[in-house]
């Protein structure tokens, strides 16, 4: 999966920034407020600052953000569901080693509130090693520009550059921070009734077809349209699939297979009309 970058994702960015800065600008909030902050430290795996954004943000504006993700995700991604966002700054000597996020997570967000532009500090970049080529890995950084969502596979290394040459929180790396879950079938209530076990006795017979054919590891997230009776498109929206051995599918050829074990499944007098969304799990990622 390549990383997803959403320019101004946030309509109400400016509200929750403000927040942030109060809450860190010496004088304007409360101790009980200033009192939340975690430094949250393991020597030569992170450094940062940290707290669950809904200690800082004003709850109609936290609501506010969490709704356009969950909104975001659904359609884009089929997944219905986004876990509430961490707040984090980042001062000079913090960072993230390279790592991967812990399962269950499925992907994984960033969105910032740094003002990126206007910044002195160095470092601060989301890396993000790209293993869909091969043995050869590639390193990506992303910027976190302000107002900038980037949605990525939890799965792949990842972590952020150490930041130099910034004491003041205001002028640091300042993120919201999240973890998507791994969606189920969404949509459900589109199918005639008692059809729904029959849909998912097929779509596991497929995942066991797939994984028989090698060692993979991922997840391929597919959005099918029902009309008339039948199967009228789908396409794919998520695919983190990988194959471990590196042997003979590519994560597309991937793809194309699980697509074509879709097309092939029996959606006669599944549903008069319903649009669905479901994953695949390969591999290590079944359960
Ligand atoms: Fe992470």
């Amino acid at each position: 999966m390549t990383p997803l970058i959403i320019e101004n994702f946030f309509p109400a960015v400016d509200a929750i920034r403000s927040d942030f800065e109060r809450a860190v600008t010496f004088g304007h909030a409360r101790l009980r407020e200033r009192l939340v902050w975690d430094y949250y430290f393991s020597e030569g795996n992170f450094a940062y600052v940290r707290t669950t954004a809904d200690r800082v943000i004003t709850p109609s504006f936290h609501h506010l953000f969490v709704a356009c993700l969950r909104e975001f995700t659904l359609k884009e991604l089929g997944c219905p569901r986004v876990f509430s966002p961490w707040m984090s700054y980042y001062l000079d000597g913090c960072f993230q080693a390279r790592h991967t996020d812990t399962q269950p997570s499925f992907l994984s967000y960033v969105f910032s509130l740094t003002h990126w532009d206007q910044r002195s500090f160095r470092g601060g970049e989301t890396f993000i090693n790209d293993l869909s080529k091969g043995a050869e890995t590639e390193t990506v950084c992303y910027e976190p520009m302000f107002n900038r969502l980037l949605i990525f596979d939890g799965q792949l290394p990842h972590g952020v550059r150490r930041v130099r040459n910034v004491t003041d929180p205001r002028k640091a790396r300042v993120v919201l921070h999240g973890l998507i879950p791994l969606p189920g079938i969404c949509g459900v209530e589109g199918l005639l009734p008692g059809m729904e076990p029959r849909l998912r006795r097929q779509l596991a017979d497929l995942e066991r077809y797939i994984n028989s054919l090698g060692t993979f590891s991922g997840v391929v997230v597919i959005r099918c349209k029902l009309a008339k009776g039948g199967l009228e498109s789908c396409h794919l929206l998520v695919n983190t699939a990988l194959d471990v051995r590196r042997e003979e599918y590519s994560s597309t050829r991937l793809a194309e297979l699980a697509l074509a074990g879709v097309r092939n499944l029996d959606w006669g007098g599944l549903a008069e009309h319903a649009t669905l969304s479901f994953p695949l799990q390969l591999g290590s990622a079944a359960g």
